[in-house]
């Protein structure tokens, strides 16, 4: 028998990466083999040859700037330093121009740094990319740093319709330059003119580049123009910020597999129904990933909030029952917010437990612990549980003034005007203590409140530093919670 000797042709080959965690498998499956993530695998497209895999690793010793500049020497031994040789140096940094940015990224972008923003579709992302934009453009300008300093690329709106929103916008961005671009290969030559000092990607999901061969939005697309694009960012010192878009589950091909590419990972928050907008980063190589950035997104862009407690209670009254106010902190900020109950005859069938706002395996508890331990009655009544202004309370801080606006309602007394609660509360029906409780209690003081519900040892523990303005009362258990609500 003869056998036909095939000529060696390269194929394409099929490959299937995760969008999730962007590892990537020979065989499609229906469970991500890393990650754990069920149906999350994507078919793609690579070249044989040259990229035979995308991805970091694909083209070792490559120079992957996108300017190409080339690579950065070869590490000498005698370049090798111990930590003790090294000066520890001070982080040059710039104002953003927001407060509260600068705040979240720890005092200002970092030049040749890399910052990712995500959020969901509609958050604000775009607006606060613009606004950033028009700040660094309108600063540079003033201090005689040149025009076209900041280059903002739009691949999902025309330059009409950035235009159109900037003039809603307080500042309007006049000397930002903008470019209507998708295809990384195509910025180098702008980016290399103007030499700017911030450049804007909205979005990196709309990325990509011809060292990749599958379709436009893939893992392997992004991943791949993303890191181009921060290797050109740092070699050239420019600091650049990528918008990236994220589902409720993280679930879109981009900004996971982004995240350990870029230096800073900001996540924006919010209901689209309501103004307020959390800014918290997840991840920052140049500061702390405790400070949240509080903003509110207006007729006029995102305004910043410097005191979010004001926002939060503008429209709550004392004197209505189901409501409590509780002193949370985010990072370490502390910010008031109101719980609302509302409790009510059960129409039919099982009664109705709807929680906004906060988790309701955490109502749930409460629930259950004031009905075992308090007079408080919830059998076969419905129970509505919201967290006004948006917010979203994870904090088990929170349990106390909960259950107090359930028994509050439920017996229809109001708490005393200026009160608010604080404390962990157990299955036993214990008050426990929680973090910071010096912080909040500045807070409640800072405005207004005369009484805190707290947790037994609070006073010892806060000593001078609590405020004699605000009274403390230290409850121990839910009952007597519940028995200061009726008694007063
Ligand atoms: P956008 O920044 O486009 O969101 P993203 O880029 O995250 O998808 O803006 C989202 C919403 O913000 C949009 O529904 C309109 C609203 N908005 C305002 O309320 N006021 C404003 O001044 C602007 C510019 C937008
Ligand atoms: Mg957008």
């Amino acid at each position: 028998m003869r056998r036909t000797i095939l000529p060696a042709v390269a194929k394409p080959k099929t490959i299937y990466a995760c969008t999730a965690c962007g590892a990537q498998h020979p065989k499609w499956l229906g469970r991500c083999n890393e990650c754990g993530k069920w149906g999350s695998l994507e078919e793609e497209v690579v070249a044989s040859g040259g990229a035979g895999r995308a991805g970091l690793d694909a083209i070792p010793g490559e120079a992957r700037d996108l300017l190409g500049f080339g690579s950065p020497a070869r590490v000498d031994s005698d370049k090798v330093r111990t930590l003790g040789e090294i000066e520890p140096g001070n982080v040059e940094r710039f104002s953003s121009g927001i407060s509260e940015l600068d705040r979240v990224l720890g005092g200002g972008f970092v030049p040749g740094s890399v910052v990712l923003l995500g959020g969901e579709p509609g958050v604000g992302k775009s607006t606060l990319a613009l606004q950033l934009a028009a700040q660094i453009d309108a600063t540079t300008v003033r201090e005689g740093g040149g025009e076209r300093s900041v280059l903002y690329i739009s691949g999902e709106e025309s330059p009409e319709q950035v235009r159109l929103r900037a003039e809603r916008l307080e500042d309007d961005g006049r000397g930002v330059a903008i470019l209507a671009e998708t295809r990384v290969e195509s910025f180098a030559n702008a980016w290399k003119e103007l030499q700017p000092k911030l450049v804007v990607v909205d979005s990196v999901q709309t990325l990509q580049t011809s060292r990749v061969e599958s379709s436009p939005g893939s893992v392997s697309q992004v991943r791949e123009s993303a890191s181009l694009l921060a290797a050109t960012a740092k070699l050239h010192n420019t600091t650049l910020v990528l918008v990236g878009h994220v589902t409720k589950d993280g679930n879109l091909a981009g900004p996971r597999v982004l995240e350990h590419l870029v230096d800073v990972v900001l996540g924006f928050e919010g209901d689209r129904n309501h103004a307020f907008r959390l800014l918290r980063a997840s991840k920052n190589r140049f500061g702390s990933t405790q400070e949240v950035g509080v903003f509110s997104m207006g007729d006029r862009g995102l305004e910043v909030v410097e005191n979010p407690s004001e926002l939060f209670l503008a429209e709550h009254r004392d004197g209505a029952p189901g409501s409590c106010v509780i002193p949370l902190l985010e990072g370490s900020r502390p910010m008031l917010v109101e719980i609302q109950a509302l409790v009510a005859a059960a129409t039919y069938g099982t009664p109705r437990r709807t929680t906004i706002g906060i988790d309701d395996g955490r109502v749930a508890l409460m629930l259950a612990v004031l009905d075992r331990r308090t007079p408080v009655d919830l059998v076969s009544r419905d129970v509505y549980v919201n967290v006004a202004g948006g917010v979203r309370v994870n904090e088990p801080a929170a349990d106390l003034g909960v259950a107090l606006a359930i028994a509050s309602s439920a017996l229809d007394v109001a708490l005393p005007a200026g009160s608010a609660a604080c404390g962990e509360v157990g299955l036993g029906g214990e008050v426990r203590r929680v973090s910071r409780l010096d912080l909040r209690v500045r807070e409640l003081a800072r405005l207004g409140y005369s009484t805190l519900l707290v947790p037994p040892g609070t006073k010892v523990q806060l000593k001078s530093r609590a405020s004699e303005k605000t009274r403390l009362v230290e409850v121990d258990n839910i009952a007597n919670a519940v028995a200061w609500l009726r008694d007063g």
